[in-house]
């Protein structure tokens, strides 16, 4: 596991983006695992930044990591509309390539293995974008969950509820339940990137990276990944 400690969200946003450029560069027809969340937000501008500079998006084929259970595409909450707001329609993505789990699947376990199954067809992920929880959990791969599981069904930890009422009107408006690849779905990508901003994170980063690999933090296990770089501000880094 390599780690990346820059000095704050601006440069880890700069470092991530360009390594995403690196990729699609060296393989226009890559595929990417990406991410959503306060994160990768400044990763996004950058990107939208590249594609204005002639960047070309056109052959790329990206999997989101997750969504939330009741939200459709039109909900301003959803993954979709985030995906669609900050990245999909700004660069020439062909939306036909883009694959978020569908949240309102009448039958959310057909749904897990559907996405699963298009991610396998797709050849896997080459680079695998990543925030992490305040409780250390990656996509919403919660404390707990076990490391062999592929996209599945999740109940939302009460802490991933109380850190993303930010984005709703009220915690009761949270969705309590997601689809989220699942570890082994991460671990299978051929490269990961983990990005943390801010002292909020710097527990969470310390255990992921110093700590025993544990379920107890989901995003440990990223240890066991050949190819994994953890990219983390200052704040973030605070711990380490
Ligand atoms: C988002 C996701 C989550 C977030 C994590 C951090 O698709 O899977 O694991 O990356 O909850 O969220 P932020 O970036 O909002 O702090």
């Amino acid at each position: 596991m390599k780690v990346v400690v820059v000095a704050n969200f601006d440069s880890m946003s700069a470092e991530v983006a360009k390594m995403v450029f690196g990729q699609i560069t060296r393989k226009p027809n890559s595929v990417l695992g990406l991410a959503t969340g306060s994160t990768p937000l400044g990763v996004y501008e950058l990107l939208v930044e590249y594609h204005a500079r002639g960047a070309d998006f056109s052959r790329l084929t990206t999997f989101n990591l997750d969504e939330y259970v009741g939200l459709g595409p039109d909900h301003p909450q959803s993954y979709h509309w985030y995906m669609n707001e900050n990245l999909f329609s700004k660069v020439n993505i062909n939306p036909e390539r883009t694959f978020i789990p569908d949240g309102l699947a009448p039958d959310l376990e057909a749904e897990c293995q559907r996405y699963e199954k298009l991610i396998q067809q797709a050849g896997g992920i080459d680079l695998q974008l990543l925030g992490i929880g305040t409780n250390g959990h990656i996509g919403f791969n919660e404390p707990g969950t076990e490391f062999g599981i592929e996209t599945h069904v999740v109940d939302l930890a009460e802490s991933t509820i109380r850190d993303n009422a930010r984005f709703f009107e009220s915690i009761d408006e949270v969705p309590t339940r997601a689809i989220s690849m699942g570890i082994k779905t991460i671990m299978q990508a051929k490269e990961v990137i983990l990005m943390a901003s801010g002292g909020s994170k710097a527990d969470a980063v310390y255990a992921a990276v110093r700590g025993p690999v544990t379920t107890a933090v989901p995003a440990s296990v990223l240890q066991l990944h050949p190819f994994a770089t953890v990219v983390v501000d200052q704040a973030a880094a605070s711990r380490l």
